[in-house]
């Protein structure tokens, strides 16, 4: 098949930090504002709108055979600038989506926080001559997968354990808590505010009388179970001291929720939830992102799945996911041959020592809830 003709979908990302919207000015020789104060920096981003297309995937093979290539555009935002100016990042990533459909992506995938402004996806989808989605069912369908399976290796019966999970009325919070709760499990979530919302889905769910406690605290929720889910729209909000030993921990938030260390706890494992890796068939190593090669975060693995399909669909978009999507996309990606189970932990594999050693702070007598146990 020739290039020119293979399906092609687009991916809108924005960089993660003021640090990294400054490299990205000088890697790409678009400014000397990158050397600017950063009020200064932010302000000369915001009224520029500045979008580039930064990675192109030229060719992914699916274990099927079937081929597709793509393109990441990246607005040039700091994560806070999208929740603080959201309708002028709509208006970006709009522009962003139209660039990518001008290129010839027939669909086209939101990352991170491009797919919470403009009611999560749905005003880029309105504007936009390409099919749009935000990738959330896939980022649940691989968080809850992963959890399974790293339940399975640590030798853990989850049902003996309480629940956490962090980032109310998030979008992936509530579809995890749908599948969870529907699993019989015991589950704390936190939400910074009590919503009319909330309390309708609450009554939804139907949930018998101790099954779900809601909190706004993350601190206290962390030591009140030891399995955490975390997905909130502002990161950094955990940091690894407040952990219990032996509390593992999937950390789905773009950026990361919890807190980078330079002296990690040796007994707890913090997983990257939703990253999955390229099926093996594509023999091209792609270092996207900073991440471990042919690694990629499972919103764009599902706007793949999705042009490897040609379903040119509007397949996940606004805050309430449907279950059976999820399901149908998970299915749809392990077909096509994604890896879900090379874990990482802040982007870098997970030494099995890490492993045993976070079973058997959870299992073990010393469950000492104060102050952990750092590597040296
Ligand atoms: N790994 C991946 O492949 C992948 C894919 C998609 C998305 N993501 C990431 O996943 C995260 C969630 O996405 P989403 O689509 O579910 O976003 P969302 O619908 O905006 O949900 C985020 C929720 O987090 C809540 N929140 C923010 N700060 C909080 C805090 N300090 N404590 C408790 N709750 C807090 C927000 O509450 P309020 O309603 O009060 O603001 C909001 O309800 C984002 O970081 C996104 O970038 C990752």
């Amino acid at each position: 098949m020739k290039t020119d003709s293979l399906p092609k979908f687009g991916f809108i990302v924005h960089c993660r930090s003021v640090k990294e919207l400054r490299l990205a000015l000088l890697r790409y020789g678009l400014s000397p504002a990158a050397l600017l104060p950063e009020a200064a920096l932010k302000q000369y981003c915001l009224s520029r709108g500045i979008i580039k297309d930064i990675f192109t995937f030229d060719r992914v093979v699916s274990d099927t055979g079937k081929v597709c290539q793509g393109k990441a555009f990246c607005v040039f935002l700091a994560p806070d600038q999208f929740l603080e100016h959201q309708t002028r990042a709509t208006e970006l990533v709009v522009q962003a989506a139209q660039m990518a459909a001008a290129w010839g992506a027939q669909m086209i995938g939101l990352g991170a926080l491009c797919a919470v402004v403009g009611a999560r996806g749905i005003e880029v989808a309105e504007r936009c001559s390409a099919a749009v989605t935000t990738g959330n069912s896939l980022t649940v369908y691989a968080a809850v997968l992963q959890f399974e399976k790293i339940m399975r290796r640590l030798g853990i019966d989850p049902h003996r354990h309480t629940i956490v999970i962090i980032g109310f009325p998030g979008s992936i919070c509530l579809a995890i808590t749908k599948i969870l709760h529907a699993q019989g499990y015991r589950l704390v979530l936190v939400s910074r505010q009590r919503t009319a919302f909330l309390q309708k889905f609450l009554e939804s769910l139907g949930a018998v009388e101790g099954a779900i406690r809601v909190t706004h605290d993350v601190a206290s929720a962390v030591r009140s179970g030891t399995i955490i889910f975390t997905a909130t729209s502002t990161g950094n909000i955990i940091d690894q001291d407040m952990l219990l030993p032996g509390s593992v921990v999937f950390d789905i938030a773009q950026p990361k929720d919890v807190i980078f260390s330079t002296r990690p706890r040796r007994d707890v494992l913090i997983v990257d939830a939703g990253l999955i890796s390229l099926p093996r068939s594509t023999s091209r190593h792609y270092r996207y992102s900073g991440l471990e090669v042919n690694d990629i975060p499972s919103c764009l693995g599902e706007t793949m799945t999705l042009t490897l399909e040609q379903r040119w669909e509007r397949f996940s978009l606004g805050r309430e996911l449907v279950l059976d999507k999820i399901e149908e996309i998970g299915m749809l990606s392990r077909r096509h041959g994604f890896v879900f189970d090379d874990f990482r932990s802040f982007q870098k594999p997970i030494p099995a020592q890490t492993f045993s050693a976070t079973a058997q702070a959870l299992t073990g007598p010393a469950n000492d809830q104060h102050g952990g146990n750092h590597e040296p």
